[in-house]
Parts: structure tokens; C-alpha cells; sequence
């Protein structure tokens, strides 16, 4: 959050590419603005886009890290753009758009389509298996678990750790972080009546948690700082646990 005694002259180097028009090739354009005092790269860009190329694609709707659809390549690395300030990076900046994800033009990626993969892939709402009873009291949850529901609920669908991920950036169907946090939440929520079966098809494999090598780096750029470590070994613990119990059932009846 420090402030430079006196204004910099920024340095952007932007990738361009519009997928649509097929006179476009991939490339990096440069500009240069002036910094202003908590200047974020949300600023910059719509600088940039005023006074150089109004024609340079990005997206912005909250401009509070709520929304997550600002996510791009800061020098390297996934970050929002409304919460990055320029006091906080050199001189020299490069944006580039978040791999893994199509893209729509310049900096600009289609996460939707991801999202809603993933949801469908681990069916990600409430399974109720108890029929409709529209006299039945309203179902108690304690605390601690509406809390950690609660946690799992923070994640604003940015796409920063699916970006960080080198599984998830070789293997389109890979969870990776979000889904991985999305499956733990219903897996915790006493309302979804999944069998330990269910789950353990939903998460175990090379496409969930067992394809995870571990390195965190999805923990490092989540701008919301979800507990993806205690998330991963829940899951782990969940699912080999259901497959002990399986095994043990099979024994016995054997
Ligand atoms: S810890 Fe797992 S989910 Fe996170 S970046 Fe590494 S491989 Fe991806
Ligand atoms: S887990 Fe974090 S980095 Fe990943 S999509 Fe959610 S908020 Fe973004
Ligand atoms: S503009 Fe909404 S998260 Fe950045």
C-alpha cells in the first residue's frame, strides 16, 4: 500500500489478440501513463483505454474483488486487477490474459464456461433424498458447520488458482482449487444426503483430489484466501475414508 514520493512513469506491456477476426495475430502493444496515488490496474487500463486504445478488451463489474471477473496475468502471476495497485509492482508491468480459460480478446477470458463444467461435473448443489414435506420443521444446522459452508461459499469464481495450476492448465476437466473447494462445501453440508460412493466418484481419480500434486500454488494467488490446504486434506480424508469402509464391507460379507 506504500505510495511513491513522486509520480512514475508506467510501462505496460499488454497482450493483444482478438480470436474472432482473423486478419488479428497474437502480440504485445506497449503504453506508457503517468502513476496517480492508489492508482489499481483497474485504473490503469480504463487510462490506458482513454487516452491510447479504446478498442483493448478486459473485464471489470464490482471494482471490489467481489465479482472476480478482473482476473489476469500480473507479471506473471494470476491476480485481480481492481486489487492490484501499481505502488505495489515495478515499473515495468505485463498483463496477460489467465490461461486455461478460452479467450474472448486481449485480456479478456470466458471463466463461465469452467464454472459451469465443474458445477455440472460434481453436480454441485443440494441432493435431498427425503421427500417434499411442506409441514416438516425447518432443519437445524449447528454453527461451526454453517460457518464452514460459509467459508467454502466465499470463493468469488475468479479463476486465479484454475489459472496457477499446472494440472488444471493440462487437463481441462482437472477440479483444480475451485472445484475442489466447491465439492468440500456440499460434501459438508448435512442437507446434501450424498453416500460416501457417490462422493467418493465425484472427487476421487486423476480428475480430483488424487490428480492434486500439491504444490498450492492455487493457495498463494487466492485473493479471497480460502483454506485450500485444510480443504484438500478433508477431502482426502473423506474419500479414503470411504473407501476403507468399503473395502472392510466387502470382507466381511465375503
Ligand atoms: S495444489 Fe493441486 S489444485 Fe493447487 S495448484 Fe497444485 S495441483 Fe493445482
Ligand atoms: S478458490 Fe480463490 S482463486 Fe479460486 S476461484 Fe475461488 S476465489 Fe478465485
Ligand atoms: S472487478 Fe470485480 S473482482 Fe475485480
Amino acid at each position: 500500500m506504500t505510495q511513491p514520493a513522486t509520480a512514475r512513469r508506467l510501462k505496460f506491456e499488454i497482450f493483444r489478440f482478438n480470436p474472432e477476426d482473423e486478419n488479428s495475430e497474437p502480440h504485445i502493444d506497449s503504453f506508457e501513463i503517468d502513476e496517480t496515488p492508489f492508482m489499481s490496474l483497474y485504473i490503469a487500463l480504463n487510462r490506458i483505454r482513454e487516452v491510447h486504445d479504446p478498442g483493448l478488451q478486459f473485464d471489470f463489474a464490482c471494482r471490489s474483488a467481489i465479482c472476480g471477473s478482473c482476473g489476469m496475468m500480473v507479471n506473471g502471476r494470476p491476480a485481480l486487477a481492481c486489487r492490484t495497485l501499481t505502488s505495489d509492482l515495478p515499473e515495468d508491468i505485463q498483463l496477460y490474459p489467465l490461461p486455461a480459460f478460452k479467450l474472448i480478446g486481449d485480456l479478456s477470458v470466458d471463466t463461465g464456461t469452467w464454472f459451469r463444467g465443474m458445477a455440472e461435473r460434481t453436480e454441485a448443489w443440494i441432493h435431498e433424498r427425503q421427500p417434499f414435506d411442506p409441514e416438516a420443521e425447518e432443519e437445524r444446522m449447528s454453527d461451526d458447520i454453517a460457518a464452514a459452508i460459509y467459508e467454502g461459499d466465499r470463493c468469488i469464481e475468479c479463476g486465479c488458482c484454475v489459472a496457477s495450476c499446472g494440472v488444471a492448465n493440462l487437463d481441462p476437466e482437472f477440479l483444480a482449487g475451485a472445484g475442489l473447494n466447491r465439492v468440500a462445501r456440499f460434501m459438508m453440508d448435512p442437507r446434501d444426503q450424498r453416500s460416501d460412493a457417490e462422493w467418493f466418484e465425484v472427487v476421487a481419480g486423476d480428475e480430483g483430489v488424487f490428480g492434486c500434486v500439491g504444490m498450492m500454488a492455487c493457495a498463494d494467488v487466492c485473493p479471497k484466501e480460502l483454506p485450500l490446504l485444510e480443504v484438500y486434506a478433508y477431502l482426502r480424508r473423506k474419500t479414503l475414508g470411504a473407501r476403507f469402509m468399503a473395502r472392510n464391507t466387502k470382507k466381511k460379507s465375503a
